[in-house]
């Protein structure tokens, strides 16, 4: 019998960053109970899956001393999950090309998770079906099936249940890279903190948001945008406040901090203004580098789909 060993598959999965992020209480579970919407950015990880003799990880890129290669890394705890399930050994190379910034707010982990998710069940002719992969997502972690998911989309319960968001048009965003990321558990423990000392303020509901991205003009969507974990990441890192400042002074219609930070996020008004922003705000010190990037893009996905044969 013919035994082909399968090409490696390379999936591309992109970063996120919450246009409003209303936080709620902690639970028992430790988690908090969410609503938010996320978009989906281009900014984004290419995750390389080949056949191997023994489950390895390498990664190479932005912030790439910073990934673990053990079984930590979510690419890791997926091909574990899928293996088992399918009845199977995780014999798989995992060579992770990071564009998404590290411990930055942005679920550059969790895209990395929802690739080889998307990945293994390719590789190994799994079959699954989009929900099932998303239940095994989450899983993983809370931002996983948003980056299965992609797009826009509203994440209630800890972020996992998402329902799609209709958005018009692509909005152009810049993206100021910190020096050293945070610690997201280590964020919402200092809103708990926060909130048990004062009460910082806390989002509404993002009707209005969602009508603005329906509508899809950047200047009705700049006012909107909101993260309740932003006090928490400012008390952690109060250099951010200058960083969100540079932004709005270089010509951004708005700027927040991107899901537990500490990237700040940089909504532009087109996308020549972006780089504009992004050139003025380069030049300004206040961050370690500076990216552009649209939004919403399509969750994680196979660039080589070739079939054998
Ligand atoms: O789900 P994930 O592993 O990404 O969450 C990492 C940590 O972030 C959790 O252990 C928790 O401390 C915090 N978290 C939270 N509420 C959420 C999501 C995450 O408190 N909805």
């Amino acid at each position: 019998m013919l035994s082909v060993v399968p090409s490696p598959i390379t999936v591309r999965a992109p970063s996120k960053v919450n246009l409003h992020l209303g936080v709620g209480d902690l639970r028992a579970d430790g988690f908090h109970d969410l609503t938010t919407v996320f978009q989906a950015l281009s900014l984004s990880d290419d995750v390389e899956i080949a056949p191997a003799a023994s489950l390895a990880v390498r990664v190479s890129g932005e912030g790439a001393a910073d990934v673990p290669t053990d079984r930590t890394n979510l690419v890791w705890k997926a091909a574990v999950r899928l293996a088992h399930l399918a009845g199977r050994a995780p014999l798989v190379e995992f060579a992770i090309a990071k564009g998404i910034p590290v411990a930055g707010g942005m679920a550059g982990g969790s895209a990395d998770g929802a690739a080889a998710l998307v990945g293994l069940n390719e590789l190994w002719d799994l079959g699954l079906t989009r929900d099932e992969l998303t239940a095994v997502a989450a899983e993983l972690g809370s931002d996983v099936p948003f980056a299965l998911h992609g797009g826009t989309a509203l994440g209630t319960g800890r972020g996992e249940r998402l329902l799609p968001v209709l958005s018009r048009n692509s909005f152009h965003w810049v993206l100021a890279l910190a020096k050293g990321g945070l610690s997201t558990p280590a964020v919402f423990a200092e809103l708990d903190r926060l909130r048990e000392h004062g009460t910082p303020p806390r989002l509404g509901e993002p009707q209005q948001l969602m009508q603005a991205l329906a509508f899809g003009d950047p200047k009705q969507l700049a006012p909107l945008l909101g993260n309740d974990l932003q006090a928490a990441a400012l008390s952690l890192k109060p250099e951010l406040r200058r960083t969100l400042r540079a932004g709005v002074t270089a010509g951004a219609l708005a700027g927040l901090v991107s899901g537990s930070g500490p990237t700040c996020a940089f909504l532009c008004e087109s996308e020549e203004s972006a780089v504009a922003v992004a050139a003025e705000l380069a030049g300004a010190g206040v961050c370690r580098s500076v990216r552009t990037a649209s939004g919403p893009v399509p969750g994680a996905r196979v660039l080589n789909s070739e079939s054998p044969g």
